[in-house]
């Protein structure tokens, strides 16, 4: 079983995530989460370059090979082998922000990112997803204070602008409208506390 959770920046998707691990493990099943870019020594090595606003713009076809590198390695080391034990696998972001991202947001052509998630994935599929769909304002002034606070670099993505972002934002619309069945919105301006009892049912669902 894996379970993606998506959305734009600052949309609380590691925020629930791992409220989503505590109910889960709470209730006795056998959960593992990680992230994109990372999990990997390879991702965490990716992840930096691909994350720190100090890396400065990228060919958007580098963009669209490192992120998938890092993808596949982690497939590879961690999210298959967890599958094999019958653990519920959690990430946090996967190949719709790779859509949204390097095909809606950079303008690579949509059909060739989507071969190449399909070819990096070998018949692994997210059983569900979790859209945390949030104004492209309301996320980008969240992400930018947990940023500051953190005092983090992670800031590449943050720093395109509000276009890049609304795009982004339109692809995972368009996803969500496109695999209704796999991909479920869950509306992130509410509360912590709602988001989460909303997304725990939603999962419950989808493990019973
Ligand atoms: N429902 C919410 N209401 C108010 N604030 C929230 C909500 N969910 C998350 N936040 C806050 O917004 C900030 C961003 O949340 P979080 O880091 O979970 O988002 P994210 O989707 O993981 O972002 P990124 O894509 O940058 O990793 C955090 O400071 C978090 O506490
Ligand atoms: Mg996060």
């Amino acid at each position: 079983m894996l379970i993606t959770f998506e959305g734009i920046e600052g949309s609380g998707k590691s925020t629930q995530i791992s409220r989503v691990v505590q109910a889960l493990s709470n209730s006795g099943r056998d959960v593992i989460a990680t992230v994109e870019p990372g999990g990997t020594e390879l991702g965490m090595n990716l992840r930096s370059i691909l994350l720190d606003s100090n890396t400065g713009s990228l060919d958007p076809l580098a963009e669209l090979f490192l992120f998938s590198a890092a993808r596949s390695e982690l497939l590879f080391e961690v999210i298959k082998p967890a599958i094999a034990d019958g653990k519920i696998v959690l990430c946090d972001r996967f190949v719709d922000s790779t859509l949204a991202y390097q095909g809606y947001g950079r303008g690579l052509e949509i059909e060739m990112v989507a071969e190449i998630n399909r070819t990096v994935c070998a018949g692994v599929w997210p059983n569900l997803t979790i859209w945390l769909d949030l104004p492209v304002d309301v996320g980008l002034n969240r992400a930018i204070g947990r940023l500051n606070q953190n005092n983090s670099i992670e800031g590449r993505f943050e720093k395109e602008d509000v276009l890049f972002h609304t795009r982004v934002q339109d692809g995972f619309k368009s996803i969500a409208k496109q695999e209704p069945d796999r991909v479920k919105r869950v509306d992130s301006c509410e509360s912590i506390e709602n988001v989460s009892s909303k997304i725990i049912q939603l999962v419950n669902e989808a493990i019973s």
